[in-house]
């Protein structure tokens, strides 16, 4: 049928359509009155909760199934076609077996639901940078979030034209309808039947079962992470889990910044981030994701090709970050927070009193004394970017922001310095191929140890880590001298009691000034074994409060602790086997050596 210009995506649809056996098809068009019927299908079913509409205009919250509150890690598959080019890193299955497993699956699984037809541009539309995908999906919550999060709907459509290409992303929540059977308010499969699949060389994402986060958002995790990331290594580019933000001296001066930290590390703190260090200021372009090709000068130019964020609440305050709690103060959609008597919402850590009493997450009564936390810990809003206090004027630049520093990161309570500055790009890429945090409450597996995520990547990169490693080291190579310099920051060294010997947030600015400076070449480093170190002095702390040997611990060479990381890399590289650039091996080898 015609349901689009596109001949392609008619017969796409009509195939999905033929085994899920939706009950109606809908193209969406992306208008603001498409996503209100949304929205008003889902409260008048009693799924969604509007807030009061004066304290929150235009917010509803959403309550998940208890079973279905997050990336489902162990249930996302890199289906290429070996196991070797998935690589150690990735959960594999034959795609053909895989393929057969779902299709299993979806037959009739759309029955007495409505399939929507999402087409939509990750990256602003038009820009050189930017790529189509269509997602089909049987989720009203779904259509409303990717509104928020990518561009979406008839403009797209038209971009697309007759013979546009565009990744397909086929999802469903997995649970279809009998006549007359009575929806639940948040239909999802059971976790063993729960599939989040990439076919990395058809540009393919088939996800099934869940209705959450990245698992059902298939423009952010899936494509602008996982396929993106095969995109660029076979088109010469980088799709990576980094924010970016633009930081401007008191002189006037612009710097941009693209940064990787694990997930639960501040990044869309640090990406939205008030600095305390007068006369600076932080302007932000996203806070997940960065896609960055080689611009005509040579330099490196970054995109963010989300449209909004997609933050973790809990922990949310005016303290860590008043501009993420300003831009959800207005259509936006919570997931899993406290609902109050007075129709706002709640979560812990906001740095306000929590409400006498409420509905928490599960949708029972909750009290702040009852012994349960209120709102779930990966609890999210999803709000607009354009409503962020701080955006930047280029965040929607066609040609993107000139990278001019890279930030790696990771919560590392001993050994790593508060910021330690690559050698040379090799050493930059060994620097992130090594990233690893120390695992919290909201990892799965043990806590308190580290747990290896290069760049930021070990749950996002859609091909055989060994050769991602590969092509940083290429792309620095086309780079040369144009390349960003490379920093290593570590905002969570704790001291001997346990306590955090930085104090983080806004003060972070102190650390991106040193860097600024750095990019101009000042004289303020010093070469060490392990990096360049600021000079005492150069990191302005006036007003902190540190104790008199403060700065000289977090900036200092722990060789012990060092000689035992060198170790820790070296185990972990050995998954890689001879997938291991030389480059990065002979960087090991190298440190080991300077360590004496
Ligand atoms: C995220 C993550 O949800 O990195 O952004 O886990
Ligand atoms: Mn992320």
């Amino acid at each position: 049928m015609a349901h689009t210009a596109n001949a392609k995506l008619n017969a796409w649809i009509d195939d999905v359509a033929k085994l899920t056996k939706p009950a109606a098809i809908v193209v969406c068009d992306g208008s603001q009155a498409e996503y209100d019927r949304m929205q008003k299908l889902l409260v008048d079913a009693g799924i969604g909760i509007p807030l009061d509409q004066k304290k929150r205009p235009g917010c509803v919250l959403f309550r998940s199934d208890p079973s279905d509150v997050a990336r489902v890690e162990d249930r996302t598959y890199i289906a290429s076609k070996t196991k070797d080019e998935a690589g150690p890193t990735n959960n594999w299955i034959d795609p053909a077996e895989l393929k057969k497993t779902m299709t299993g699956l979806y037959a009739g699984c759309m029955a007495g639901r409505t399939m929507y037809v999402i087409p939509f541009s990750m990256g602003p539309l038009g820009s050189p940078i930017s790529k189509i995908g269509v997602e089909l999906t049987d989720s009203p919550y779904v259509v409303m979030n990717m509104k928020i999060m990518t561009r979406m709907g008839a403009k797209v459509l038209e971009r697309l034209g007759a013979a546009g290409e565009f990744v397909p992303c086929l999802h469903t929540v997995g649970k279809p309808l009998a006549a007359g059977e009575k929806d639940t308010s948040w239909p999802c499969a059971p976790i063993e039947k729960k599939y989040i699949a990439h076919f990395p060389e058809e540009r393919t994402i088939w996800s099934y079962g869940s209705g959450y986060g990245g698992n059902a958002l298939l423009g952010k995790k899936c494509f602008a992470l996982r396929i993106a990331s095969v995109q660029a290594r076979d088109e010469g580019w980088l799709a990576e889990h980094m924010l970016i933000l633009a930081l401007t001296s008191p002189q006037g001066k612009t710097y941009h910044v693209a940064a990787a930290f694990p997930s639960a590390c501040g990044k869309t703190n640090l990406a939205m981030m008030q600095p305390s260090l007068p006369g600076w200021t932080v302007k932000t372009l996203g806070d997940d994701i960065a896609w960055m090709r080689i611009g005509k000068d040579g330099r490196l130019y970054a995109v963010n090709p989300e449209a909004g964020f997609f933050g973790v609440a809990p922990g949310t305050s005016a303290k860590s970050n008043p501009h993420a709690l300003s831009t959800c103060t207005k259509n936006t959609i919570f997931t899993n927070c406290v609902l109050t008597a007075d129709g706002d919402v709640w979560w812990e850590d906001m740095g306000v009193p929590p409400p006498a009493k409420g509905i928490d997450w599960e949708g029972k009564a909750w009290t702040p004394d009852c012994g349960r936390k209120g709102a779930h810990p990966n609890a999210r809003f999803t709000a607009p970017a354009s409503q962020c206090p701080v955006i930047d004027a280029r965040w929607e630049d066609p040609e993107g922001v000139p990278i001019d520093a890279f930030l790696f990161g990771g919560r590392r309570p001993s050994t790593i310095p508060l910021v330690n500055e690559a050698l040379s790009w090799e050493h930059g890429v060994f620097m992130g191929s090594s990233t690893g945090s120390e695992t919290t409450a909201a990892n799965i597996g043990a806590v308190g140890v580290i747990r290896r995520d290069p760049f930021a990547m070990l749950p996002f990169c859609g091909y055989n880590m060994g050769d991602y490693f590969a092509h940083w080291l290429k792309i620095g190579a086309k780079l040369g001298k144009k390349a960003p310099k490379v920093f290593f920051v570590n905002w969570f060294r704790k001291d001997g009691n346990g306590k955090f010997m930085w104090p983080g947030y806004g003060d972070n600015s102190r650390v991106l000034a040193y860097i600024a400076e750095r990019c101009e070449g000042k004289d303020i480093a010093t070469k060490t074994a392990i990096g360049w170190l600021p000079k005492p002095g150069a990191i302005d702390v006036s007003g902190l409060g540190l104790p008199a040997d403060g700065m000289a611990e977090l900036t200092k060479v722990d060789t012990a602790g060092w000689k035992a990381e060198v170790d820790g890399v070296a185990d972990f590289y050995k998954k890689f086997g001879n997938r291991l650039p030389k480059a990065l091996s002979a960087e090991l080898d190298a440190l080991k050596q300077r360590l004496g």
